[in-house]
């Protein structure tokens, strides 16, 4: 039996939206909002977090900020960096152990490097980062608590403290990287926004694409008949990976005016929890033969993700990759986040990472 499309969850006393059409509703609709601070149940500490987040921005300010941004993501600035993500998905495959696990050291490694290198952080900052993800990534699940909080946010002070001297730095001789991009730009972002936004690509960017590098290997691994087709057609089949296994689960909105939603009424201040992995596998198992379905692993509407062009040419870059240089790999073991909004590994062990002779 199908869920309701919208329903009341009492224990979260929140809207829970699994339909396709409604899930597209809020997400391309007005009058939601992304502000975490507006939640009924929000902990004092989360109005206290640091502005200038495009993802908990609403119109006018996210629009201003993402028509900044927009430029640097498009497919065709993004295809630019494909050489070099080439070579860093090569060296970071080079000199892996027999046995590993591929969670640590590959999947957050390739999309780190990638992102530290677009903002020019260097290795400290890649560090700092891997470091400082697991309480930064805490505050985006909707049950995060006040500590989780507190740490989230420490987090996200520690980060912007080392990158602060660096902004500076930037602004005085600006390089090739994407903050001096951003500094540039006249009655552009101010500072804060400029150090939220590094902030916010450097988790937005990372744990995504980690999850979904490691959740399609998982995947593949226990259905190997269907590593062919990966290696036949790795954009097609990346869609279908992002449909099934996309690492993101549910996104939050806050209703600002009052809704009806599939014959449900939704009142003003009450928070919806549009379950993105629900509706996209509604629409069937694991396939990589399909004709790709649409989906909404990226989200959809003003927020939708501004990363993803980078995304796909990571996971495109990557799995077919693994399964090439390694056609021995096998699984051995492996631990699942538990998570509301992350679809996640914790562990991902495999063995057999020897490379095929040439
Ligand atoms: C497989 C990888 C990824 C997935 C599944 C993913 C998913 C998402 C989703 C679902 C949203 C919308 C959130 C919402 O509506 O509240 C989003 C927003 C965003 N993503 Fe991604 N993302 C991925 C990778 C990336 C990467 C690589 C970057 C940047 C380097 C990135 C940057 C962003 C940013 C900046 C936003 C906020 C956009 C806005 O609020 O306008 N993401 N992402």
């Amino acid at each position: 039996m199908c869920a309701e499309p919208v329903r009341w969850d009492e224990p979260s006393a929140t809207w829970l939206v699994s339909g396709h059409e409604e899930a597209a509703a809020v997400l391309r609709g007005v009058g939601w909002s992304s502000s975490p601070a507006l939640r009924p149940d929000a902990p004092a500490e989360l109005r206290e977090m640091p502005p200038g987040n495009l993802l908990f921005s609403d119109p006018p300010d996210h629009t201003r900020m993402r028509r900044l941004l927009s430029p640097a993501f498009t497919p065709r600035a993004v295809e630019s960096l494909r050489p070099r993500i080439v070579e860093i998905v090569e060296a970071v495959l080079t000199g892996l152990d027999d046995e590993t696990d591929l969670l640590r050291e590959v999947a957050h490694l390739i999309p780190v490097a990638v992102i530290a290198e677009l903002l020019d952080v260097g290795e400290d900052g890649a560090e700092l980062l891997l470091e400082l993800t697991p309480p930064l990534v805490r505050l985006l699940e909707p049950d995060a608590d006040g500590d989780a909080i507190v740490a989230g946010t420490a987090a996200t002070t520690d980060l912007a403290m080392f990158l602060a001297p660096l902004i500076a730095e930037r602004r005085k001789r600006p390089g090739a990287d994407f903050i001096s991009a951003m500094l540039a730009v006249p009655d552009g972002l101010t500072e804060a926004e400029v150090a939220a936004t590094c902030v916010l690509l450097l988790t937005a960017g990372h744990e995504t694409t980690a999850g979904l590098i490691a959740g399609s290997v998982l995947a593949l691994l226990g259905d190997p008949g269907q590593i062919p087709l990966l290696l036949a057609d790795p954009a097609r089949a990346v869609e279908e990976l992002l449909r099934v296994e996309g690492p993101i689960k549910r996104v939050v909105r806050v209703a600002v005016t009052g809704h009806e939603l599939s014959g449900r009424r939704i009142e003003a201040g009450q928070t919806v929890q549009v379950l993105l992995q629900d509706v996209n596998r509604a629409q069937g198992p694991l396939d990589l033969s399909r004709d790709p379905l649409p989906h909404l692993a990226f989200g959809s509407g003003i927020h939708y993700c501004l990363g993803q062009a980078l995304a796909r040419m990571e996971a495109v870059e990557t799995l077919p990759r693994l399964f090439t240089d390694f056609p021995g790999m096998s699984l051995t073991g492996h631990r699942r986040r538990d998570s509301l909004t992350f679809h996640a590994l914790d562990e991902l062990h495999v063995a057999g990472l020897h490379r095929k002779p040439t």
